[in-house]
């Protein structure tokens, strides 16, 4: 048993998140992970012509009804997400009006964009909901821990006002950064920079090799996309998961979407769009003229993807493609992660004398 403040906060046996990967559905997939003692993440689906919030609302009580365990939810509050005001208010209502979603649904992790407008909702109305946040950079982070922008807004408060971070690093899959920072170097700074903080390392892990690892550069656990992809229980199309096994490292690439940079698998589709920007405010600027349109058109092709379209459709896979070269259960990677850093650990303690 590894037992650390995430596994204590979020009342779970293994300090292992499994993703949020919109958006696709993982709501059997976060059932699965919640079964096996690890936290689940129902994703922000936003496939076209369903009701977001109906959508989250739905999958919400689904995977309510297939595990007893806890589990969170992520919103991206990007520009372009309109429908996330309304999602930040659904969570904290459903908690209110549903015991059993109260005792299950216990993170919300926020991406893409600002969280402090979620943040402030969810300390007014809902403070026992643990908020976490995506961390890609420094910079970025210091922001988000404002205090002094929080403590305007709730006078009296402490005003560290989000619970804890994913340092999410430029090796990991699908929504990235634009700083291209890898996960070590950024799950040092962001342990050094956030004192009692909790930081989850995010981006590049797949086995208990990197649990271990990162446990040991401070973060509290870890957050896996990819390797959850190639399971058995995740509704990923068969097509996408095939995909995955032959791949080596080097079979990924950035490119940059609605939503800023992506890493997606080398395909037709990857190295005929969004060629990177290799300078961030020059991207940030050009993201400032992209529209509703231009996000509705991604999801166009996020959706050729889901249904099996996997040349013509982006592949959002991280590095970790080329150490994944099985589809187990959800249960089998857990426990065979869990092992492997337990061993790793009490290995490296007998360096120490
Ligand atoms: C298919 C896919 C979809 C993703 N969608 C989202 C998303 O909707 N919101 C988000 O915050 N991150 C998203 N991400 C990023 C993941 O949450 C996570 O940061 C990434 O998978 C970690 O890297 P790894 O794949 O190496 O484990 C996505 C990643 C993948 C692979």
């Amino acid at each position: 048993m590894i037992k650390t403040k995430l596994t204590e906060m979020l009342e779970c046996k293994h300090p292992i998140i499994q993703a949020a990967m919109g958006p696709f559905y993982t709501t059997k997939l976060c059932a699965a992970v919640a079964n096996a003692g690890a936290f689940g993440v129902v994703s922000h689906t936003n496939l076209r012509d369903l009701d977001p919030i109906k959508e989250m609302e739905k999958n919400i009580l689904e995977v309510v009804d297939n595990t007893s365990g806890t589990f969170g939810v992520n919103i991206r509050t990007a520009r372009l997400q309109i429908d996330y005001p309304e999602l930040i208010k659904l969570i904290p209502r459903l908690r209110k009006e549903n015991p059993k979603v109260r005792e299950q649904l216990k993170l919300v992790i926020t991406s893409a964009g600002d969280p402090r407008p979620a943040a402030h909702h969810f300390k007014t109305v809902d403070p026992d909901l643990i908020h976490f946040h995506v961390i890609p950079a420094k910079w970025l982070a210091v922001k988000a821990m404002n205090p002094a922008w929080f403590q305007k807004k709730n006078p009296g408060t402490k005003g560290d006002h989000i619970d804890g971070i994913v340092a999410t690093g430029y090796e990991g899959g699908g929504h990235n950064s634009y700083e291209a920072v890898a996960t070590t170097v950024l799950v040092a700074e962001m342990v050094d920079l956030c004192g009692d903080l909790p930081v989850v390392a995010c981006g590049g892990f797949y086995d208990g090799k990197g649990l271990a690892g990162a446990l040991g550069l401070g973060a509290v656990g870890i957050q896996m996309g990819t390797r959850f992809i190639a399971t058995r229980e995740c509704e990923f199309h068969e097509d996408y998961k095939a995909l995955i096994l032959p791949a080596t490292d080097e079979d990924t690439l950035m490119t940059t979407g609605a939503f800023g940079p992506i890493r997606l698998l080398k395909n037709e589709y990857s190295k005929t769009h969004g060629a990177p920007v290799p300078d961030r405010q020059a991207r940030m600027a050009q993201e400032q003229t992209l529209q509703a349109e231009d996000l509705l058109k991604e999801m166009e092709s996020y959706e050729l993807v889901y249904r099996g379209d996997v040349q013509k459709g982006p592949i959002l896979v991280g590095q970790t493609v080329g150490g994944i070269s099985d589809i187990p259960t959800v249960k089998e990677v857990i426990d065979r992660v869990m092992k492997e850093a337990e061993q790793r650990l009490r290995a490296v303690s007998k360096y120490v004398s």
